[in-house]
């Protein structure tokens, strides 16, 4: 058998080829290669989009029961991240999430997550029907945000719960903080259960070693990852890999088969191939720059009166063991701002778009495509953004303590089927949530489908309310209504 090199892009290829050999296309999709696409279609997109732009035709395989050039490009994909098996995922990292939840756990059954879990996690339980066990993050109260999960604390809940059939975590955390997962594995495999990771920031973890271990190199059972998030494939694209016999890979294909499309973009799939071929080959060089890149922005970050960031050092407390340095997060409360004004700032008066912004912080991600004329050009706009504001009283974040976690009456799928009634926030009290409510800081919510509203709830909303803080969630956005269950 002769093993496809890892520096090839088989699906890629492919694709290129059946463009190339202009095939007269009467399948889907209907623009048929761009003839049918107009002219506004062909300017904004460009021709080529449309020419590569097909579907499983003969030759170019189905992702959900992949037996040629996919199967080809999957294998390699497993190859390079030392998994056992990879997927390809045209939906998102949150379809891997929404996978790895179905392909474990079934209704009613425990799942060990983050209580900050993805939105995309919490579709994946109400989709299987099973019942989440809330593990909290830690807290940079500081910084105003949340840091990964320490492995006292789910070895807390994995006692507390001993029929849980699957621990699913989140590492590492939107700002880059990892948590330690060879740790927590070794708790989790002692009980004979699979851990799974939503690494969707994490893709590059293998292919540098000033990074931060991958999840898979530290004995995790499956990962997703957000690929289009951090290297070079096109956004919506993201994979899924499996290492060891922990998770069932036929029920992981067959769950694969149920949420993904039947109609698989090629285009998304080729990304994917390529960002595969570029990490593989060129990675360790890509990466040694954008971690170049990202040092002098934190450099020159630390010269500016009244902003401060953070590397390495960070990473000595708990649920923060290590840190990704691409990711740079530039805490803007010395300039007595918000991170959400420095946001709007630096996108109307310079051009500028950061990754995320909250009550304190802007973050940015210096990646692949980052330039020295980016750096510096960012770096001006902050010394801008410092000169223009001069050091006004601190706001303080009022979160010290979070209401406890309520009962969970319900599973957040027998509460998303359930008739509802959509009440004011006062009278909620007692009634069971088919919402989730999330303040920030921290990002952590207060409330989740099939949980109890309690009395420190409400009061705790109000609170935020009345200070001004960000609340996420429900369908009335300035929470004077909650949706319940109908009584
Ligand atoms: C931690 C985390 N997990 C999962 C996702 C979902 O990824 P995707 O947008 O690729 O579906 C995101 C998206 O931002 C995320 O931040």
């Amino acid at each position: 058998m002769v093993m496809t090199d890892l520096g090839q892009a088989p699906l890629a290829e492919a694709v290129a080829r059946y463009a190339k050999d202009k095939v007269t296309r009467f399948h889907m999709p209907g623009h048929k290669g761009g003839t049918g696409a107009s002219p506004e279609a062909l300017a904004i997109l460009g021709r080529r989009a449309f020419e590569l732009d097909i579907t499983g035709v003969e030759g170019l395989d189905d992702l959900l029961q992949p037996t040629g050039v996919i199967r080809e490009a999957e294998e390699l994909l497993a190859r390079a991240f030392g998994a056992d098996a990879s997927y390809f995922l045209i939906n998102g990292t949150s379809s891997g999430l929404q996978a790895l939840i179905l392909g474990t756990v079934g209704p009613g059954e425990e799942i060990i997550v983050p209580r900050n879990m993805h939105k995309s996690m919490v579709s994946g339980v109400i989709l299987s029907g099973a019942r989440p066990v809330f593990v909290t993050p830690e807290v940079d109260r500081e910084q105003g945000i949340a840091l990964g999960v320490t492995p006292e604390k789910v070895e807390e809940a994995l006692v507390a719960h001993p029929k849980a059939k699957a621990v699913l975590l989140i590492s590492p955390t939107y700002y880059g903080v990892t948590s330690d997962l060879a740790a927590i594995a070794a708790l989790v495999h002692k009980r004979g259960l699979p851990l799974l990771i939503d690494e969707a920031h994490g893709p590059h973890f293998y292919f540098h070693e000033d990074l931060p271990p991958g999840a898979l190199r530290q004995g995790v059972d499956a990962c997703a990852q957000g690929a289009h998030k951090i290297l070079c494939s096109l956004t919506q694209s993201s994979w899924l890999h499996v290492k060891g016999e922990r998770v069932d890979r036929g029920r992981l294909r067959a769950v694969l088969g149920v949420i993904l499309s039947t109609s698989a973009s090629y285009l998304l799939m080729a990304s994917l191939d390529l960002a595969r071929q570029q990490m593989v080959r060129d990675g360790r060089a890509i990466l040694t720059r954008t971690l170049e890149l990202a040092e002098r922005l934190r450099n020159g970050v630390r010269r500016l009166p009244g902003l401060t960031t953070f590397g390495r050092e960070y990473c000595s407390r708990a649920g923060a063991v290590d840190l990704d340095l691409t990711k740079v997060t530039v805490s803007v409360k010395g300039l007595g701002i918000t991170g959400q004004q420095a946001e709007l700032y630096l996108r109307y008066e310079h051009g500028i778009q950061v990754e995320l912004s909250d009550l304190y912080n802007v973050l940015f991600i210096v990646g692949p495509g980052t330039t020295e004329e980016d750096v510096e050009r960012l770096l001006k706009a902050l010394a801008e953004l410092v000169r223009e504001n001069t050091a006004r009283a601190v706001r303080q974040i009022g979160v010290d303590a979070l209401p406890p976690i309520p009962r969970q009456v319900i599973t957040p799928r027998e509460a998303f089927f359930a008739p509802a009634d959509t009440v004011p926030l006062v009278a909620a009290k007692g009634r069971i949530s088919m919402e989730t409510v999330t303040c920030y800081p921290p990002g952590i919510p207060i409330l989740c489908p099939g949980e109890e509203v309690t009395p420190e709830i409400i009061e705790h909303i109000e609170f935020m309310k009345e200070n001004g803080y960000r609340i996420q969630g429900p369908q009335d956005g300035g929470l004077t209504r909650l949706r319940v269950v109908k009584e």
